[in-house]
């Protein structure tokens, strides 16, 4: 193949070793301005990475499969069930007290990831911009962002907040905070990073897809990227200096998650784990959650889609679910942990998954294919958790903090989000002497409260509410 003398030499030679020449194969009909792209896109690809995930060793050589593992799988051992929870107030009040002095001591953080857009719930922006408030639409951005305020002002301490969006959500979500200023965080609280992508291979041929004349197929590299991404963007210098040992990690879809709960940090800390994670009991075997589960004394996270249906129904001598740990994907992170993980690549694996992606044909032709035509590879985080030393799981109140936001209708969706957070607010108003009829619209913004009792702080029984209910600041 004849390249223009403007292609760099040292890529053309990596193209040919990995037999991936035909993504230049346009170079001479692009402008200036194409020619860049597509060559800063080349250099970031890692092409012997991309041939060793799409060879056939890779899957054979990968120890053993998840749903292979699945079958060995038992319930998790190191686990507080929130029955054993209800213990003298003493004790608990301890842990909570060791989970806000971690606050006040500034050596807590929280990661929001939020590269994913809101396309299944029919909405084309950064799903962290949906409107989920009951009554002033607040989005799921603003309500965690105020959580994380007043979780502040209560330490004494800005808790910064390390924001991770993708190529989809990143120029949006930085344009939407800034239009809101940044809904009063301090600007040294609050940072953005950007997760890496992957390209996508022809399934049949391991071929690097284009979807344009001048643009490779990419997606994002899963939020296992977390760790690419904060180690690239020097991320993990700058919670170092700032003296962040624990990251609390949550997803953007969920805005009932307690961000920063100093119970959680508390038995975190109490139990010495290098990672915890939030579970809640299924509701049905088939309910699209990861199972936390233990394999050969390793606590992990088996997701959905990998577990065998018979796995996921199996039951105990009660008749409840064996399986019943779902992960809320809620968790607590030791830093230097993660660090470590992040120092070596390979430590963290890739999954495949076959997809149907849109790409230009050898002849110049779009196809839009009609059965999954290509492989994307992403990471999940939750992959950290079998190298970790100790894993604590940790039961929750589903009702009160696991609310997420999938769908645009049925289970997981806007309406079954405004119904459990209306729920939620008028339990914490009838805690405080109101009479709230049912299906009240009640929307309390974190910074007025983040629970009942500092609610009954604030209110006096006194005042007329009048629906819809809105208290904030
Ligand atoms: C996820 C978990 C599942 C868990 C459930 C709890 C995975 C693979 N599965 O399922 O185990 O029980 O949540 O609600 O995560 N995201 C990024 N970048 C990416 C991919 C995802 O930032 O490349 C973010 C999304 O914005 C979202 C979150 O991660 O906030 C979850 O991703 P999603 O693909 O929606 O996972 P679920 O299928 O909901």
């Amino acid at each position: 193949m004849t390249i223009s003398k403007s292609f760099p030499k040292d890529l053309l030679e990596t193209l040919t070793q990995f037999h991936q020449t035909h993504l230049v194969q346009w170079w001479e009909s692009l402008n200036e301005q194409q020619q860049d792209e597509l060559t800063s896109q080349i250099r970031l690809i890692n092409f012997a990475q991309i041939q060793r995930l799409y060879s056939p060793e890779y899957s054979s050589k990968a120890e053993e499969s998840p749903a292979e593992k699945a079958e060995r799988a038992t319930c998790p051992v190191n686990v507080i069930r929130l029955k054993d929870r209800a213990k003298p107030k003493t004790e608990s009040a301890q842990t909570i007290q060791a989970g806000n002095q971690l606050l006040a001591e500034g050596k807590v953080g929280a990661i929001l990831v939020a590269g994913g857009q809101g396309s299944r719930l029919g909405f084309q922006h950064p799903k962290g911009m949906y409107p989920a408030g009951p009554v002033k639409q607040t989005s799921l951005f603003q309500m965690l962002v105020e959580q994380l305020i007043a979780r502040s002002r209560i330490a004494g301490n800005p808790i910064c907040y390390f924001i991770m969006t993708s190529d989809a959500t990143h120029d949006e979500t930085i344009a939407y905070f800034k239009q809101h200023q940044n809904f009063g965080l301090q600007t040294d609280q609050l940072y953005f990073f950007k997760q890496g992508t992957m390209p996508a291979v022809d399934a049949h041929s391991g071929q690097i897809l284009l979807e344009e004349q001048h643009r490779i197929a990419v997606s994002p590299d899963g939020h296992g990227g977390t760790l690419k991404a904060l180690k690239n963007s020097g991320l993990f210098e700058v919670m170092q200096k700032k003296g962040i040992e624990y990251l609390y990690y949550h997803q953007v879809d969920n805005p009932t998650a307690i961000v920063c709960d100093p119970e959680f940090l508390g038995y975190h800390l109490q139990h010495q784990a290098e990672v915890s994670v939030k579970v809640v009991s299924k509701r049905t075997p088939d309910e699209k959650m990861g199972i936390v589960c233990d394999v050969d004394n390793q606590t992990q996270i088996i997701e959905y889609s990998d577990l065998p249906v018979h796995i996921s129904e199996q039951v105990d001598q009660a008749g409840d679910l064996l399986h019943w740990a779902g992960s809320t994907a809620i968790h607590i992170f030791n830093r230097s942990f993660l660090e470590k993980i992040a120092s070596n690549d390979d430590l963290l694996p890739f999954h495949q998954a076959k997809k149907k992606v849109p790409f230009l044909d050898s002849v110049g032709t779009q196809v839009s294919p009609t059965e999954p035509n290509a492989i994307k590879f992403e990471r999940f985080i939750f992959d950290v958790l079998p190298v970790a030393k100790t894993v604590l799981v940790y039961e929750i109140d589903r009702f009160r903090e696991f609310n997420p936001l999938k769908n645009a209708d049925g289970p997981d969706s806007p309406q079954t989000v405004h119904t459990a957070l209306c729920q939620i607010y008028s339990q914490w108003l009838q805690a405080c002497g109101f009479e709230i009829p049912s299906g009240t619209a009640v929307e309390i913004s974190p910074l007025i409260a983040l629970d009942e009792c500092e609610l009954k702080t604030k209110i006096s029984p006194d005042i007329n509410l009048n629906s819809p209910i809105y208290l904030g600041e």
